[in-house]
Formats: structure tokens, sequence, C-alpha cells
């Protein structure tokens, strides 16, 4: 099997490729916004770098041509002045459809998260619900997978847990009260590659989230555990935070903003989870902290 993959030197998409890299059944060609972005990839005779543009067909033509799935990963949470929801979430999702319906690629499998929704009055959620909705309207057979807080090597969830829980003393977001179910990334990429294998002719979208919820206080003092310390954990009241991201978004531009807040501090929550329709043992998520803390 060959995939090409999107925003392919994304966390999700380095840990993806590295499985590929060592796994002599499937090659990629790896996409990537410019060339600088290569070193950021696995060194493998299995994996094909190309530089792709989102407003230009004919870069992603060649990405995609004689690919059986086009994994799309490109995608933002923080805004910048460079990039935002309707660019970074909707616009290249829409150009990656178009592309992979051209190159008649057989399955697509997009990264969203658990909340995205058309009729969100979150701007992120609502990026997240178009793009999905992009893809599953596209008449190429699709999963979508909707997902949690990302724990693995190079996740930013991950990068803010350890810097959390390396302190003495960590101020968080409404004290941490709010309950997560954090994915381990080996989890995800397994998932990947059972779309990508069923190629199925469907539009599906699954639920994915980890093996056990737990509230960010609880998290991070578990971590500070496992790393032999301890952490005091203090709030900064939400309130407090939207006027101070307000207040720097109107002086700097991009960063953190309200809507970012809300997605953090959002219970994530799911009726069913998807772990067992994809065929996956969810890694518990004490072995994914050693994990982190292993490659910290
Ligand atoms: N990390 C999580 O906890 C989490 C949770 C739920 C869903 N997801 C989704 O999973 C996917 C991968 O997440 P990640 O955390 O691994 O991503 P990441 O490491 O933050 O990387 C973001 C990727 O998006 C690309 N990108 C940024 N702005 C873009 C634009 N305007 N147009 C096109 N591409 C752009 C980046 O390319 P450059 O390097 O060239 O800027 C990079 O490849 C994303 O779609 C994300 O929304 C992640």
């Amino acid at each position: 099997m060959r995939i090409a993959v999107t925003g392919a030197n994304s966390s999700v998409g380095q840990n993806l490729l590295t499985h590929i890299a060592n796994k002599a059944a499937i090659s990629a060609n790896a996409g990537v916004r410019s060339k600088s972005s290569f070193r950021q990839l696995p060194n493998s005779e299995l994996i094909n770098p190309c530089v792709i543009n989102y407003d230009d067909q004919a870069s992603l033509a060649a990405c995609f041509k004689d690919v059986d799935c086009v994994v799309h990963l490109a995608g933002i949470l923080i805004e910048s002045k460079l990039s935002n929801y309707a660019s970074a979430n909707v616009a290249a999702t829409s150009s990656v459809v178009q592309a992979a319906q051209k190159a008649g690629v057989k399955h697509l499998v997009f990264i969203s998260v658990i909340g995205a929704s058309t009729a969100s009055s979150n701007s992120y959620f609502k990026s997240k619900g178009d793009a999905e909705s992009l893809v599953t309207d596209s008449g190429i057979g699709a999963s979508v997978l909707r997902t949690p807080i990302l724990m693995g090597v190079g996740t930013a969830g991950a990068s803010s847990l350890l810097g959390a829980a390396s302190q003495a003393k960590a101020k968080v977001l409404g004290g941490g009260n709010y309950s997560m179910r954090p994915l381990d990334v080996d989890d995800l990429t397994q998932a990947i590659l059972t779309c990508c294998e069923s190629r199925s002719k469907e539009a599906e979208t699954y639920e994915l989230v980890g093996p056990e919820p737990i509230k960010y206080r609880d998290l991070i003092a578990r971590t500070a555990e496992l790393l032999g310390s301890k952490v005091v954990i203090s709030s900064i009241p939400i309130i407090m935070a939207k006027i101070g991201a307000t207040l720097s978004r109107l002086l700097k531009g991009g960063g953190i903003t309200s809507t970012v807040i809300d997605v953090i501090t959002r219970d994530e929550i799911v009726a069913e989870n998807a772990d067992t329709k994809l065929g996956l043992d969810l890694t518990p998520l004490q072995a994914t902290l050693e994990k982190i803390i292993r490659n910290k």
C-alpha cells in the first residue's frame, strides 16, 4: 500500500511515518510546506518527501499520484498572523479533497477533534466540523477520526504536561478541573493505518479517545509522581485568562484566545469509544506517561 500524508512534519505525521519507515508493506509520500521541513521526516527509502502548497493543485496532484489513501493531518488550534482556521483547517482541506478527487484516491483519512461541529459557536470546533463535511461529502470513501488531547513524543499536550509536572508550583487554567481522555499517538497511528488498509468506500466518523478519563490536575500530579517530584497546583481563573488573552491578541496578534481556552478546558466526553470498532488495544494511560517521560 502507498499513502500520501499532508502536514507530514506534524507530531502525528512524524509518529505515523516513523512506524511506516519500519514497516516494509507500506510506503508514503510525505507532504510538507517547505524543503526545510524534510529534516523532520524519517530518513527511509519508504518515505518520499515532497513539497506541497495548498494553493497549488499541481503540487498536491504530484504528491497524491498513484496513492491508495491520503491522510490529511495539516491543521491548527492556535492561530497566528500567518495562519488562521479558515486557511489552515478549512481551505487546506478543501484543496486536499479536490486534488484527491482528481487523482482518483480511494480513501481519505482526516484527523478531527472531539467537539467538532458545523453548528458550534466555537470557531475552532466549527472549522473542524466544516472540514469534516468537506471530507465526508467528497464522494471518496473516508474515515474521520475525532480525537482528544494527544500524548506522544513532540505533541503539544505532552510538552505542556511535562512542563507543568516538572515545576514545584504549577498554575493551570481553572485549576485543571476539567476531564480529559488522553490518547497515545501510537494508538492513533494504528487507527490511521487500519482505516487506510480498509479502503472503505463509505464515509465513517469515529470518536477515538484514550482508555482512562482523568482531570487535568490529577494528570499533572500523576506525571509529577512518575518524575519523582511533587507539584502544588493552583488556578488561573478562566475569566482572567480570557481577558489576558484578549489583550495579548490585540497587542501582538495571534496566540492563545478565548476560543482556545474554551477548547482546552472543555470536558472530553464521548458516547461510544471507537477503539473496539477499529480493533485497537489501547495503551494504558500509565504506559503512555512512562513513554513520554522516557523520551523527553
Ligand atoms: N495535538 C493534539 O492534541 C490534537 C488533538 C486533536 C486533533 N488534532 C489534529 O491532528 C492533526 C495533527 O496535529 P498535530 O498536533 O500533530 O499538529 P502540529 O504538530 O501542530 O503540526 C501542524 C501541521 O499543520 C501545518 N500547518 C500549519 N498551518 C498551516 C496552514 N495554514 N496550511 C496548511 N498547513 C498548515 C504545519 O505545517 P508547517 O510546519 O509548515 O507550519 C504542520 O504540518 C491536526 O489536524 C490537529 O488539528 C491534534
